[in-house]
Formats: structure tokens, sequence, C-alpha cells
């Protein structure tokens, strides 16, 4: 009788279970029956003087911006928290907003790359129980991804989905309701970035502006069109003398920097095909891939991934939010077991 009236009473007050997506560029939380309660950037902002936390979440992005050499930085690190600390300090408002009376603590389901490690994982549950929650349940990434791009999961043909995130590219094949394969290499669009910014270093004797190496690569793309040479303006300083100037970077040169880094996402796409029993790689290869991520925005990379794995490759609705969208359908159905499978 007492534990039917504490189990009517928690319904009543207790914060809704939430799923959480904590991406190295981008977190989101979505709470049961209210719907999508954070988008914003990975980022967190602590004074310098006084160690506190100043801003988290788009007010760390927003104070950024105005002092691009500012200290706000990710607790994550190629899709796992590299700082449990700071990772709490991150998530702790944006669990605060779906408490309601403060009593029960929610309950998550956090997503974690397929390659985490066990300590990683365990990271990911300290820095989620410090902000505030109950107990935390840890799905896999490209399970929740696959879900929430409407793949059937329960299918019996073997299906392929691909994250291409800030940090990780995460690739699985999936059957029957399971993993049957996954790769995550730590490989992504911040490597894009990275290689943009030290070519141009490297070539030009420029360091280029925060964002800059990020606005080239959305203006150039993955596209490889050797028939059309594209010159687009960027800034940065100079590096000997630290002044501010602006250079002609060539559409050639940025796809040349890029193209190792694609070249390892599509190298671990090739292995992961290889390793398959014929039977499976078959129904991969009928299937295609389902790309999602923020690198599936990337214009010219999904045509790029299809012509050099010779595969089909498809991109999710709405590729950045197929995590979340994919945690919350499980959600729904609830988390009474941990659904981690290595
Ligand atoms: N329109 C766009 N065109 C190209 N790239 C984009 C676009 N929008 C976002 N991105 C890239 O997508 C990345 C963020 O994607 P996403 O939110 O999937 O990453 P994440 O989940 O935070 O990272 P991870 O899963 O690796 O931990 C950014 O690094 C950005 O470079
Ligand atoms: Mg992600």
């Amino acid at each position: 009788m007492q534990r039917a009236i504490t189990a009517g009473l928690r319904k009543l007050i207790a914060a809704p279970d939430l799923a959480i997506d904590l991406g190295t560029a981008n977190t989101r939380l979505y709470a049961l029956g209210h719907g999508l309660i954070a988008d914003e950037p990975s980022l967190i902002r602590i004074q310098p003087e006084t160690g506190e936390v100043e801003a988290v979440g788009a007010h760390a992005a927003w104070l950024a911006n105005v002092d691009p050499y500012s200290s706000s930085v990710s607790p994550l690190h190629a899709g796992v928290v590299a700082d449990i600390e700071a990772a709490s300090s991150l998530l702790k408002p944006f669990l605060k907003r779906a408490q309601r009376f403060g009593l029960f603590k929610p309950r998550v389901l956090a997503c974690a790359p397929t390659g985490a490690c066990e300590e990683e994982r365990a990271a990911l549950v300290e820095a989620a129980q410090r902000a505030g929650a109950s107990e935390v349940f840890i799905a896999p990434e490209p399970m929740a991804a696959a879900i929430g791009a409407g793949l059937d999961i329960s299918s019996h043909y073997a299906q392929m989905l691909v994250d291409i995130g800030d940090g990780v590219t995460d690739i699985a094949v999936i059957r029957s309701g399971n993993l049957i394969l996954t790769s995550a290499v730590r490989t992504a669009c911040s490597d894009l970035r990275n290689a943009v910014s030290e070519m141009v270093s490297y070539r030009h004797g420029v360091l280029l502006f925060p964002q800059e190496a990020e606005r080239l690569m959305h203006l150039i793309g993955a596209n490889f069109d050797y028939s059309q040479e594209e010159l687009v303006v960027a800034s940065g300083t100079d590096w000997l003398t630290g002044e501010p100037l602006q250079l002609c970077v060539s559409s050639y040169e940025l796809n040349e920097a890029i193209e190792p880094v694609l070249d390892t996402i599509v190298e671990a796409i090739h292995s992961v095909v290889r390793k398959l029993p014929e039977e499976t790689s078959c129904e991969v290869i009928e299937n295609g891939i389902c790309l999602t991520g923020g690198g599936a925005m990337l214009q010219g990379l999904p045509e790029r991934l299809a012509a050099a794995t010779s595969l089909e490759v498809r991109v999710a609705e709405d590729p950045m939010m197929a995590v979340i969208n994919g945690a919350r359908q499980m959600l729904d159905v609830g988390i009474a077991t941990d659904v981690w499978q290595n």
C-alpha cells in the first residue's frame, strides 16, 4: 500500500526521464512528456581568477564569439567525457530545466559512441549523476541514430549506419535489433577543421581566426570538383607579425587538406564491410549507408562517400538530431535495462 502511494506520488512530482546526447560539439536533452529542452553547444566557460563556472552552452558560445580568445572549452574529446567536473557543470543547468519540485531526481538515458571503453562510459555516468541524475543508462549512439533516422532496426536484413559527428565517426551494422558489428574512429568534423587550419598556417603563414576553418569547410565542402577552382577569402593573423590580414584560399588546397581525413573515414567503412560475412555484406551493399551527424550536412560529403565506397548513401531527414530523436524513442518504450552491448 505504502509502496503504491510512493509510486503514485513519484509519478506526480518526479522529474521526467531524460534522454541525453552529450556530443563533442553539441548537447541535446529531451524530457519525457516535455520535448526537447536543450540543444546547445557543448561549451563551458570558467572564470580564470575564481575557477567558477561563468557560462555554459549557448551563453558560453556567445561569450566566446564576443571574445574569441577567451577560454570556452568542451568537456568532451572525440565523443567521450574528458573532464567529468566540466561535463557535469555543463549538464547541471539543463537537468534543472526538467526538474519540477526538486524532489525525485530524473533517470537518464545517455548515448555514448560504441568505441567508448568502460572508464569512458563510467565518466559519462558520473558526470550525469553529479549533474543530478538518479540512475544513468547508456545507449550506443549509432543504435539511437538508426532509430532516430527511421531505420527499421528490427529488420532481418543488415543495415549500415554511419554517424559523423564533431569528434567521432561511429559505424554500425544493425540486424534484428542488434549491433552486429561496430567501429568508432576518433576522426570527424573537428579533424576536417584542424586540417584546414594547419594547411593555411603551413602554406600561408596565417593563423586563421576561430570559426574561419569551419566557414571555409562549409563553403567548399567535400565536392572535389577539380574542373573548377574556387577562391575564398579567409581572415586571420600573420604568424610572424601578429597583424590581422585576409588571404585567398583555393578550393584545391582545401580539398587536398581534408582528403586524408576523409580517407580515414572511408577506410573505416571499408574495413567494416570487409569484416562482414559474405551474406551480410551483400545485404549492406543492397541497403546502402544511412548517414547521420553534422558531417552528413557537409556539402558533397555523402556523394564523396558514395563514390569512394561504391555504396548508396542516404542522408537522414534531420541528421544532427538523429541520435537524440532515437534516444527519445528509446525513452518512450522505457529504460528499464542497460542497453549497452559491446
Ligand atoms: N551545415 C553544416 N555543414 C557542414 N558541417 C556541419 C554543418 N552543421 C554542422 N556541421 C558540423 O557538424 C559538427 C557537429 O555535428 P554533431 O552535432 O553531430 O556532433 P556531436 O554530436 O557534437 O559530436 P560527436 O558525436 O562526434 O561527439 C560540427 O563540428 C560541424 O563542423
Ligand atoms: Mg554525436
